[in-house]
């Protein structure tokens, strides 16, 4: 009993004849998105999205447990999907965009999860927003968030490659390899009985997810299907890292990664990463992340990854998330951004030639890899040039510790208390004078040399 979706008439009575550019359907179970060339599935009870095809191929699969879909978990267990999710179908006056709103609020606890999608009449993709919420005053601290992540999961044959970035990639483990595979330790497995093995040859013996795990500078990451057959068409699908400033831990935290699923990873505690402490009046939104399908004909896994790296801009559609901001309670428009700008004079010996320090804006007081200690901190970087200079645009207003780390530097520059306005650039200009390590490595290395 599928309906066109009343939202789009109103003020818009011609538009049962014009072609919607972004059309929603909705059917007793599910709502169903689609425009030219993306349209999926979302489960009205849970927000899993199934069904998603592009450009006339099935990029999930059929669903299988919690394979085939596109969906967000909490495997730290502090959050909860209810199974009776609420939803709001929100779109522009003029059809061409439209999203969905999924609100799980878990009455016996007190935790809200919001997920949010949109989709526009000319992108071959989905931006991502997750809100996460706690408002129980008499409820009890719910400890660390540990692991967040929303997850494209699929069930298809397609997908035959595992990008992380420009560096690393290899075919997946094919599946004789995984017959063979001998556990080693968690999600590590030896792969060396099967020799001929695809990723055997181009990687290792060894298979463990976190080889396919980048850091936070990562712009896309993915997964990647050669021509095959009679085909001569290759297909990508990416998680693009438009925007980084609602995770935690900087850029050295190292936790987005692709195993056969494509993990945007909103928050986890792996390497002893630090994770915001659930408390009442918590609340957070993640994103946007960007989820993008491409194809080509013949096109190098090299090309489409370059082709999703180039959204990796947070300026990129800044006035859409603008326009769409009413709808995603927690997203910072421009309206609450300034700009940051920065002269930093360097040590003038020590740097590693060929590498660029860091400059990063996270939580007041606190070491950048530690800003979820201030779950409402939000965080930049930028590499500073060979002057010593650096520009960081739609930063959120705030107080942030302005830190410079460089390779061949002992210790950090740091400087507390820089307050970012909205509307306004914030300029710092200081003197980096390193840390002195007296006894420390250098001084050890000579000892053991002599
Ligand atoms: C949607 O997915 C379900 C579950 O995998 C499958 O049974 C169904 O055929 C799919 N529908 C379409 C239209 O592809
Ligand atoms: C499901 O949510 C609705 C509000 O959206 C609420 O009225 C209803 O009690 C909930 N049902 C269950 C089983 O939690
Ligand atoms: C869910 O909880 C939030 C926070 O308490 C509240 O603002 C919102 O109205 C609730 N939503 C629903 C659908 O119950
Ligand atoms: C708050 O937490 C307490 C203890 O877990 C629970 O009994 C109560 O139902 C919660 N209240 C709300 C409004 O979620
Ligand atoms: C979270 O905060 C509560 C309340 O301040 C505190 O008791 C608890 O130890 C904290 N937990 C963690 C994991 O930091
Ligand atoms: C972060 O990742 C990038 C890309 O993989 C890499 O070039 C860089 O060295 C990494 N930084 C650190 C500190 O590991
Ligand atoms: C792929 O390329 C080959 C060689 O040019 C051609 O014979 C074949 O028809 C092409 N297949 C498709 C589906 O275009
Ligand atoms: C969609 O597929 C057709 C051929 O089947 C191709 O020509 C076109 O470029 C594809 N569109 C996109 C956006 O990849
Ligand atoms: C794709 O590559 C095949 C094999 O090299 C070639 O025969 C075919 O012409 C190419 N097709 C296109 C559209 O470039
Ligand atoms: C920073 O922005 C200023 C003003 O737009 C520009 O002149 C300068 O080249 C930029 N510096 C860097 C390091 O990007």
């Amino acid at each position: 009993m599928a309906r066109f979706f009343a939202l789009l008439v109103g003020a818009f009575l011609q538009a049962a004849t014009v072609a919607l550019a972004v059309s929603v359907v909705e059917s007793s179970t599910l709502y169903t998105f689609s425009n030219p060339l993306v349209s999926f599935d979302v489960v009205k009870t849970t927000g899993y999205i199934r069904n998603l095809t592009f450009n006339g191929t099935d990029y999930l699969g059929p669903v299988s447990g919690n394979a085939g879909q596109l969906y967000t978990d909490f495997p730290s267990a502090v959050f909860a999907i209810t199974n009776n999710a609420s939803s709001q179908i929100v779109s522009s006056p003029t059809g061409d965009w439209a999203g969905i709103v999924l609100t799980d609020n878990a009455t016996d606890v007190g935790t809200l999860v919001q997920r949010s999608w949109f989709l526009r009449e000319s992108e071959t993709g989905l931006h991502s927003f997750l809100r996460l919420g706690y408002y129980n005053t008499s409820g009890p601290a719910l400890g660390s968030l540990g692991e967040s992540r929303t997850m494209f999961r699929p069930n298809s044959p397609l997908w035959t490659y595992l990008v992380t970035n420009g560096n690393q990639w290899a075919p997946a483990p094919g599946a004789a390899a995984l017959a063979d595979e001998i556990q080693v330790q968690d999600a590590t497995w030896y792969l060396g009985q099967t020799p001929d093995d695809p990723y055997v040859v181009q990687e290792a013996d060894y298979w463990t997810k976190y080889q396919f795990a980048d850091n936070q500078t990562n712009k896309a990451h993915g997964l990647y299907s050669p021509p095959s057959g009679d085909s001569n068409t290759s297909y990508g699908a990416w998680w693009v890292v438009n925007q980084k400033d609602t995770f935690f831990g900087g850029p050295l935290h190292i936790d987005l990664m692709v195993d056969g699923i494509i993990y945007n990873k909103q928050s986890t505690s792996h390497g002893g990463a630090t994770s915001p402490n659930i408390t009442a009046g918590f609340d957070r939104t993640f994103g946007p992340q960007f989820l993008y399908f491409n194809q080509g004909a013949n096109a190098t896994l090299h090309e489409l990854l370059a082709d999703a790296e180039q959204y990796a801009d947070p300026e990129w559609n800044s006035a859409f998330y603008d326009e769409i901001a009413p709808y995603v309670v927690g997203y910072a428009p421009s309206s609450v951004r300034g700009t940051f700008s920065a002269l930093i004079h360097l040590p003038c010996t020590g740097i590693v030639p060929g590498t660029q320090p860091m400059a990063v804006l996270a939580a007041n007081g606190v070491h950048f890899q530690d800003d979820a200690f201030d779950p409402t901190a939000y965080q930049y970087w930028a590499p500073l040039d060979a002057t010593g200079r650096v520009n960081i645009s739609r930063v959120k207003e705030g107080t942030y510790r302005l830190t410079v780390y460089a390779d061949g530097i002992f210790g950090d520059f740091t400087l507390d208390g820089v307050v970012v306005r909205a509307g306004q650039n914030t300029h710092v200009e200081d003197t980096w004078v390193p840390e002195s390590a007296p006894g420390g490595y250098g001084a050890l290395a000579s000892r053991r040399a002599g």
